[in-house]
């Protein structure tokens, strides 16, 4: 259950390279591949994941999920989980940002790229992959403003290796409780932590702005919104928050 730290200083993708791995057989749960560089980081749909070398977090946990697929939510919801609650020890409030980011006064903090390896109608092993900007000061001119913990702690160097252990602590907490069934505590949390919980904001469907209210997370991980047609449900993939939510 403990799984091995692999640290390189340079990698393609962590992500990458636990999937090459994992298809070379020779992993166990719970192991860890961080860098200090990543040359072609993987970001959401396809973008790219470029940070200052050095100064953040960019890692990938590969754990066997053996869940059904309709548990996806229960990777991420322990992956959020994770994240929010780490910068909470440091005294940092954080929202998520339906489905995987992280967000601190508004700007992204970190983000979760999840890749499953699916097998006999289930997942039977998850790598989430996660960059949590902790040193790094300026960001380039994102289309989503970035921010990093010691932006927020006013300049305060942090300790990289200090904030992965309470984060691995943190994700195997929340994977173990929602792992057992216990989700409906930390569903409500979910909803709690949800960046415009309960507010009007604008989306982008199909190509289309939309505006409606977020009226928090379906059982499945999905998000409920308000739409002036009624209730729909949307998954990974559907919509985009834009910018003007607050
Ligand atoms: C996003 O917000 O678009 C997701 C970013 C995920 C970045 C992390 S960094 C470690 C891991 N390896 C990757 O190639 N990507 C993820």
């Amino acid at each position: 259950m403990s799984g091995k730290r692999i640290h390189l200083s340079v990698l393609s993708s962590t992500n990458s390279y636990t999937i090459e791995l994992l298809s070379q057989n020779g992993i166990e749960s719970w192991t860890v591949v961080s860098c200090d560089h990543q040359s072609a980081g993987k970001g959401q749909r396809g973008k790219r994941w470029e940070v200052e070398p050095e100064a953040n977090l960019t890692f990938s946990v590969a754990i066997e999920a053996r869940i059904g697929l309709e548990q996806q939510y229960i990777v991420s919801s322990a992956a959020v989980l994770a994240v929010v609650n780490t910068l909470e020890a440091y005294g940092i409030d954080a929202r998520f940002k339906w489905p995987n980011d992280i967000l601190v006064e508004g700007e992204k903090i970190a983000g979760i790229l999840i890749e499953n390896q699916v097998a006999d109608g289930m997942i039977r092993w998850s790598v989430i992959g996660i960059g949590l900007n902790v040193n790094q000061t300026h960001f380039p001119p994102y289309d989503w403003p970035a921010t990093s913990m010691k932006r927020i702690r006013k300049g305060l160097d942090l300790d990289k290796e200090e904030v992965l252990s309470l984060l691995l602590q943190s994700l195997k907490q929340a994977w173990f409780a929602l792992a057992k069934g216990k989700t409906s505590a930390n569903i409500r949390r979910m909803d709690e932590l949800l960046f415009g919980f309960e507010d009007e904001v604008q989306f982008e469907v199909g190509g289309k702005r939309v505006v409606g209210m977020i009226l928090g997370l379906a059982h499945d991980g999905g998000l409920r919104l308000a739409l002036s047609e009624g209730v729909r449900t949307f998954y990974n993939g559907e919509l985009k928050l834009l910018r003007s939510a607050s």
